[in-house]
């Protein structure tokens, strides 16, 4: 048995022996690109959310030309966006740099895991552009898409090559298992040679089985139809019990509390037991809100489940808020607004959500992204998308919202 062990011990040493200098190349390229660049300047702690728009040519992120995952309202090069500059903006934070993106570190981090994301389509616009974000890491990943009536998810899953598994069964280097990308990088490159090693080797060997998950719900609580109509109900949150099983949840919610008229998904809403034709809105968000708040107390266990809010969207259709009155919406935008701060200042609905996270007992991460968004008017898609209607209120993919996740990576992976 034992002997039995050691030979097998020094096979894999004779493996590891031949094919490490050749390796080392790759191994370098792969620390490179994972390596963490988290530089905390020295003075001062650093909040990520208080910075610059620089131009980098490093960016964007992905090629949205080749995500199969956009949908029309967002794609706005495919729709004939003529100026390409506003693809060009890292977010600079003022006392830190922001580790690159790493989509294969992400799904490495997140191996079988489910990330939801809550809300309404600002939910769907943050939810493509993650999908994208890792599609382009593992482009030849077996990726599945699901859809039912309230859910969409997208799996990333990755065919795992089961002889590998085999070779390297029996061995025992350094008392370790295989399942290290370095491991597996030598023992590939001895059966293949270079060129596999080199390109082909995280996405076929990984096997992530990632959901990323979209569940759509303008108010996160309820709508119910009852003989009076449609009821908001701003004390009643049902899908709680879905939701829970997750283990990172992105919530959102805000664009359909301020609707009226024909656009207002509801007749009447329900506060206790009293039912109004209408409330002051402001109110009704930091009520429902509150609900919310309340089941995350009561029901969410955040030692296994991640629990995030997506701050407050901005959009942009009243130039007096960028200091260019008489402006009705973003046609005309190819710019950020430079400098850290928004003439506008914050929407209200911004300090509702501070109000209401700051009484949750359970770590809730803000995604604050709202002063950063306001700076850039120049990201939403106006009239380049699938619908040809002015949207200053989405944001284009490729674009912004993939800031939106390399802050959400950022957040999980400290
Ligand atoms: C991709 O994954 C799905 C679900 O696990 C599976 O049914 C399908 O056969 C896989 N496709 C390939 C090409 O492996
Ligand atoms: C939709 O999918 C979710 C998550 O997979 C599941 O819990 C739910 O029951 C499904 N709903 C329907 C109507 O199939
Ligand atoms: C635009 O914003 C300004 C300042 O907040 C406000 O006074 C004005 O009424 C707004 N205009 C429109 C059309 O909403
Ligand atoms: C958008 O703004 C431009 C210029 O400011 C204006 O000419 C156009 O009519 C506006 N379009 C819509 C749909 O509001």
């Amino acid at each position: 048995m034992m002997g039995f062990k050691t030979r097998g011990r020094s096979h894999c040493f004779l493996v590891a022996f031949i094919v490490t200098f050749s390796c080392v190349g790759y191994a370098k390229s792969v620390r490179d690109r994972t390596e963490m660049e988290w530089r905390s300047k020295p003075q001062g702690s650093c909040n990520m959310y208080q910075g610059t728009w620089v131009l980098d040519n490093a960016y964007p992120l992905f090629d949205s030309s080749t995500c199969p995952f956009i949908r029309k309202e967002f794609d706005c090069l495919k729709y004939g966006r003529p100026d390409h500059l506003y693809l060009k903006y890292r977010w600079q934070p003022i006392n830190c740099d922001l580790p690159r993106f790493d989509g294969e570190e992400f799904l490495k981090r997140s191996k079988e895991k489910k990330i939801m994301f809550i809300g309404d389509s600002m939910s769907l616009n943050h939810w493509q552009s993650l999908i994208c974000l890792l599609h382009a890491a593992v482009p030849k990943s077996n990726i599945t898409s699901q859809n039912n009536d309230s859910v969409s998810t997208v799996i990333f899953q990755v065919i795992r090559l089961q002889f590998i598994y085999l070779f390297i069964f029996n061995c025992n280097f350094h008392g370790r298992k295989y399942y290290t990308s370095h491991i597996e990088c030598l023992v590939l490159f001895s059966i293949f040679g270079s060129s596999i090693c080199k390109h082909t080797l995280t996405s076929y060997i990984q096997d992530y089985g990632v959901s990323v998950m979209l569940f759509h719900s303008l108010f996160l609580v309820d709508i119910e139809e009852e003989d009076i109509g449609r009821v908001l109900k701003l004390d009643s949150l049902s899908s709680g019990n879905i939701w829970k099983d997750m283990d990172v949840l992105v919530f959102n919610t805000w664009l359909w509390w301020y609707r009226t008229g024909i656009k207002q998904p509801w007749d009447y809403v329900e506060d206790g037991n009293v039912i109004h034709e209408d409330m002051d809105r402001m109110v009704a968000f930091h009520k429902g809100l509150t609900t919310w708040a309340k089941w995350v107390n009561s029901d969410v266990d955040t030692t296994k489940t991640r629990v995030f809010f997506q701050g407050i969207s901005p959009s942009h259709y009243n130039g007096t808020n960028w200091n260019e009155p008489g402006v009705t919406n973003c046609s005309m935008e190819v710019e950020p607004i430079m400098g850290s701060t928004y003439p506008g200042g914050l929407p209200l609905a911004w300090y509702v959500v501070k109000d209401v996270l700051s009484r949750i007992t359970k770590p809730v991460h803000l995604l604050d992204i709202t002063t950063l968004s306001q700076l850039r008017k120049d990201a939403h898609p106006a009239s380049y998308n699938g619908f040809k209607g002015m949207d200053c209120t989405h944001w284009c993919i490729a674009g912004l919202p993939d800031t939106w996740n390399e802050l959400l990576y950022v957040a999980l992976v400290n």
